[in-house]
């Protein structure tokens, strides 16, 4: 079967860094979002025959654009991809900077499915992590959406936060379940280099972290949740399609500051600084900051920790059943994986020790820089 491929969107731009964020975001940037979104429309230009299945805009904080310069994101959208039928469009959304208007034109614009990023209910806890909105502005706007009728919504919540006990997390999670969402992404914080929070020497109590990450897929489950990605959770036809791309390795179109794209076998990154990306677009080149060809055992190892993200399990190609024989076998023996048929899958320990079984199939010679990027 052939897998959809995906187009995205990203959007660099934020009221306020938050304290442990290392994504491609800046805040006091207004003055570039006209000349910003003028370089996304040239770059999109550059790829006229890409027709996409799924839309991801993501951030930064798509819900930071005003208005006119949501119109004029979505015209772009229009008419640089005209012979696109998305069955999957995700807006990315922080509950400060989303209103009623913005809502009527999302919803008018197509967009099905948004993501709100919420983190805890919590709001001593939003103020020592950084964030700009207070339980209240979520509330509010996740009724608003509700109002609006038609979204599929998805909440955000992170765990181990700094003074984050248990109880808070549990009732964050429980208030969330009770307002319905058909999606929740949970996410263990981690501490990334070059943010305050590493700056601070912030420590996760990592034993504490197991303990919430372990109650919440016991409530997500008994809240009738389906646990089908490491981080992810839905009601059963509420998986994000578009993710799911990432994780079957298939091809997607990453455009803006330090978007990511694979195609034809090629990754690339695109230049995450915002003003050389503009120049670099306005001068009709592409921002291309990395480029490498994946093939190999390389692909092979890629294909097997993207896959085995997926708690349906991953069924590995011959040549990587040879290849990686010996690490199909540890991991097994050791109860982190399991065989089901023909698909491998995490067990539960495996869940909780995902990047150890992920850092068996990446090779000694990009062990560093992968660790990185397997957050
Ligand atoms: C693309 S980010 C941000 C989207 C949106 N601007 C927001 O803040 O909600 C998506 C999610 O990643 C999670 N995240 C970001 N940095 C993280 C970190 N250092 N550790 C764990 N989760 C993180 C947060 O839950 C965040 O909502
Ligand atoms: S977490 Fe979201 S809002 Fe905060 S800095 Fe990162 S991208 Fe921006």
């Amino acid at each position: 079967m052939k897998l959809p491929r995906g187009l995205y969107l990203h959007i660099p731009f934020c009221s306020i860094k938050c304290f442990y964020c290392d994504f491609t975001a800046f805040s006091g940037q207004n003055k570039t979002v006209a000349r910003y979104l003028a370089a996304l429309e040239k770059e999109a230009s550059f790829f006229p025959d890409f027709n996409p299945d799924t839309l991801y805009i993501g951030g930064g904080t798509p819900s930071e654009l005003s208005e006119e310069e949501l119109q004029f994101l979505f015209k772009m959208i229009r008419s640089r991809f005209s012979k696109a039928d998305f069955k999957e469009a995700t807006f990315e959304a922080n509950p400060e900077s989303l209103n009623r208007e913005k809502i009527k034109i999302l919803k008018d614009s197509g967009v099905g499915r948004i993501s709100l990023g919420l983190q805890t209910l919590e709001d001593r806890l939003l103020k020592s992590i950084g964030r700009r909105h207070s339980a209240r502005d979520f509330l509010s706007v996740f009724s608003s959406l509700r109002r609006a009728g038609n979204f599929s919504i998805s909440v955000d919540l992170m765990f181990g936060l700094p003074e984050q006990k248990l109880a808070d997390h549990l009732r964050s999670l429980r208030q969330v379940l009770d307002l319905s969402p058909e999606h929740i992404s949970l996410y263990g914080l981690q501490v990334e280099d070059w943010t305050l929070f590493s700056k601070k020497k912030i420590n996760v109590d990592e034993s504490l972290a197991r303990e919430m990450f372990e109650a919440s897929i016991e409530a997500l489950k008994t809240a009738g949740f389906v646990h089908y990605e490491i981080s992810n959770f839905a009601l059963s036809g509420f998986e994000s399609l578009h993710n799911r791309i990432y994780w079957r390795n298939g091809e997607y179109l990453g455009l803006g500051c330090g978007a990511a794209s694979y195609l034809n076998g090629m990754r690339t990154m695109n230049e995450d600084r915002l003003i050389p990306y503009c120049a670099q677009i306005e001068s009709g080149k592409r921002a291309i900051s990395s480029e490498e060809k994946l093939e190999g055992i390389e692909r092979l190892g890629e294909m097997a920790f993207l896959g085995l993200r997926m708690l349906e399990g991953y069924v590995p190609p011959p040549e990587s059943s040879r290849v990686f024989a010996p690490q199909w076998n540890s991991l097994t023996s050791r109860g982190l994986i399991e065989k089901r048929g023909e698909a491998f899958r995490l067990t539960r320990e495996g869940v909780f020790l995902a990047n150890q079984v992920f850092m068996e199939f990446v090779s000694p010679f990009n062990q560093m820089s992968k660790s990185e990027a397997l957050g």
